[in-house]
């Protein structure tokens, strides 16, 4: 099928790579030429595991172009909406400007028969209100809502094989012209038996959401029984080793540690809450607010839990950070809890390195005034204190000897939870985990 992409961002790139993949002709639009000149070349303008490869094999298929022109649009049958939703300055709510830009910009070009298939998380509410401007331009036209449920670092496998589809159509039936077309679309992932749920407009937005926000709420819960784990002097990630394994409950994210972050889950249940404000039912999500307030908790604790470790003081001490991105296989500093957390021990007057394999760029456009180092070992040298804030497998694996040498004093506190703490104690270190005694 012809399919444009709009937005090539994050979801975007991935999604227009992934659909030439499944063999359709695609053609992805983005108002921003660095992007675009980027793709075309098929360099990936973020890191994504797998993405320049994806898409150096389709391009040379010829299936799969860029352009700025928001016209190459016309002539495809489906155009997805793949745009950001970031939270709005100084508010809750969610900015739809560049939602509501794209989809009229695409209005021209519609013809009879044509899909706009929005997959950015909006407030529900947003499709009904898009699915007017469409009619109102084309009558023959439709739009659908199709949330992606897409995680970074695992973007590829999670759009070639998603857990399950979810197709929001006006009237919620499944005899909507759509459906056939969106099963075309997705015939191969489907055909290997990824279920699908037809649904209406209002579901399928609120399916999203309510997704990330169970797994926001999932994070923060454990991390609360963190804060009572060291209250109490027990260890949370035997806790959850031992509740996970009740099938109702699961393991999956339920890792505690300094918390969530990412351009997705800290924005979309803080505009979940205003959306469900708007809608005057407001109450229903005021455990939101807890969700919220535990996470960033997160990071003032692992403030103290340094200064601790720094002899009561963190003036003039020497810190190094491990990690930057908000989580491993990404170079997205979006709201890290990581580079958070750095920043706030700079400005209590430590002097923070940071390291990362992928994220610095990034994380030196965001905060210029932490120093970066690319090497771990140069990074680490002269150290007072070690923090893992991003668990990246070469941090996992290094080596608690070999390290402990290079450091002024070998403390180390594991903001992941994700290392043998007998192994470190052994070698010498001064380990703290976060919500383990
Ligand atoms: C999240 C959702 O997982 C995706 O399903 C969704 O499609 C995406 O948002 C989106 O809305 O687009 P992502 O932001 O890529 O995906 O990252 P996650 O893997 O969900 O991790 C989010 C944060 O939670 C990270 O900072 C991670 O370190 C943290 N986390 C995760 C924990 O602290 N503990 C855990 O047990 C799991």
């Amino acid at each position: 099928m012809r399919i444009s992409v709009i937005g090539c961002g994050y979801l975007g790139a991935v999604h227009a790579a992934c659909m030439a993949k499944l063999g359709h002709e695609v053609v992805g639009i983005d108002v921003d030429s660095r992007k675009i000149e980027e793709l075309s070349a098929a360099r990936a303008p973020f890191y994504e595991p797998g993405l320049e490869d994806l898409l150096r094999e389709v391009q040379q298929t010829g299936r799969l172009s860029f352009t700025t022109d928001s016209s190459a649009a016309a002539g495809s049958a489906v155009h997805f909406i793949c745009v950001g939703t970031p939270q709005k300055m100084g508010e809750n709510g969610a900015d739809l400007t560049y939602v509501d830009a794209a989809t009229t910009d695409l209005l021209p070009y519609l013809a009879p028969g044509d899909l706009v298939v929005g997959k950015s998380t909006v407030p529900v509410g947003t499709a009904a209100r898009l699915a007017v401007l469409v009619q109102a331009q084309q009558a023959d036209a439709h739009l659908v809502w199709n949330p992606e449920f897409l995680r970074e670092g695992h973007a590829l496998a999670d759009t070639l094989h998603p857990d399950r589809f979810v197709y929001g159509v006006n009237d919620g039936s499944e005899d909507h012209p759509a459906v056939a077309i969106l099963d075309e679309i997705y015939s191969a992932p489907l055909s290997s038996g990824t279920p699908r749920l037809v649904t209406d407009h209002a579901t399928a937005e609120l399916v999203k959401t309510a997704a990330n926000s169970f797994l926001a709420t999932k994070i923060s819960f454990i991390n609360a029984m963190a804060e009572l784990c060291e209250a109490a002097g027990a260890d949370v990630t035997q806790l959850a080793d031992a509740i996970g394994m009740d099938d109702r409950i699961g393991r999956k994210f339920l890792n505690a540690g300094i918390g969530f972050g990412g351009g997705c889950l800290p924005k979309d249940i803080r505009a979940f809450m205003a959306r469900a404000g708007e809608l005057g039912a407001d109450q229903a999500l005021t455990f939101l607010r807890e969700v919220d307030a535990i996470n960033m908790r997160r990071r003032t604790r692992v403030v103290e839990l340094t200064r601790e470790l720094c002899e009561g003081s963190l003036l003039g001490k020497r810190i190094t950070v491990l990690g930057a991105a908000f989580k491993p296989e990404s170079d997205d500093v979006r709201d890290s809890p990581a580079l958070s957390i750095a920043a706030q021990l700079q400005l209590q007057g430590a002097v923070v390195t940071v390291t990362d394999p992928k994220a610095l760029a990034n994380a030196a456009r965001r905060f210029p005034e932490l120093q970066y180092e690319p090497d771990t070992g140069k990074a680490v040298r002269g150290s007072d204190a070690l923090l893992l804030l991003t668990e990246w497998q070469e941090y996992r694996e290094l080596d608690p000897y070999e390290l402990a040498a290079t450091l002024r004093n070998p403390h180390i506190l594991d903001g992941r939870n994700v290392l043998d703490a007998a192994k470190w104690r052994a070698a010498g270190w001064n380990y703290r985990g976060l919500g383990r005694p």
